[in-house]
């Protein structure tokens, strides 16, 4: 069986696990920057009330083979996730404290990824106004599932879950950006009833904005 349960609701020693995944699964610069920003990203998500995350876990081994399930290793396996905001920039500012924490692990991480600076750097000269968020909106960061549990409908119970709780915390409206070329996420975000507002180039990305009105 697959839940989905809130990142509250998570366990603080199975925040490693999630982290690998979010590793596994999301090419974007808080990977590139490494293991211990992704992790304190989510723990501070975790304590953010401001923040819907919601985690799609098998709950049980399966006894028997099913095509409708996605497989599952064993018991309380991290199969997907999906994060939002309504002030994501906040969130990631806050990975610069403490500041001691801060410059042990970017030193680190430019070391082992030298892009990592150029990266972080086009990402604040690049920054699209296309970003900002209506009021009213708010912002959906990250989506992943696990490379063997895709195709069974976990992204689209994940997007379902957080139109549920974003609705039920007022919010009128998901945004979201995608790259031009991401067609497994486009086709998801489409069929779900997203649609593209804006296409932008942010430094050397391609971007579709993308929104989704709740309640419709
Ligand atoms: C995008 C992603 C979350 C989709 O997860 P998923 O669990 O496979 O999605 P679903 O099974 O709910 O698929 C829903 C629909 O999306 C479309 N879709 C999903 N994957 C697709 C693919 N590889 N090719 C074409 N269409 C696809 C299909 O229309 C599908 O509906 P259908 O199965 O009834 O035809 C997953 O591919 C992923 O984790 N990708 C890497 C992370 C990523 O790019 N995240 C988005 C960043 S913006």
């Amino acid at each position: 069986m697959t839940e989905i349960i809130h990142l509250s609701q998570l366990p603080a020693n199975l925040l490693p696990a999630l982290t690998d995944l979010h590793l596994a699964t999301m090419p974007t610069l808080l990977t590139e920057l490494g293991k211990p920003f992704v992790l304190r990203y989510y723990q501070l998500a975790q304590a953010d009330p401001t923040v819907i995350a919601l985690v799609a876990r098998s709950t049980a081994s399966h006894p028997l083979p099913s095509t409708a399930l996605p497989p599952s290793s064993g018991e309380n396996d991290l199969l997907g996730y999906c994060l939002g905001s309504p002030c994501p920039s906040s969130l990631t500012a806050r990975l610069r404290s403490p500041a001691a924490w801060f410059a042990k692990h970017i030193l680190s991480a430019t070391f082992s990824h030298p892009s990592v600076l150029l990266q972080l750097a086009q990402s604040t000269l690049f920054a699209s106004k296309a970003n900002t968020l209506q009021p009213g909106q708010i912002e959906l960061t990250y989506i992943g599932v696990a490379p063997q549990a895709r195709g069974y409908g976990l992204g689209t119970k994940l997007l379902t879950a957080f139109a549920e709780s974003a609705q039920k915390t007022g919010y009128t409206s998901i945004a979201l950006s995608v790259e031009t070329d991401n067609l497994p996420a486009l086709a998801l975000y489409a069929k779900f009833g997203f649609r593209i507002t804006q296409t932008f180039t942010e430094g050397r990305y391609h971007r579709h904005r993308m929104e989704y009105r709740l309640g419709t």
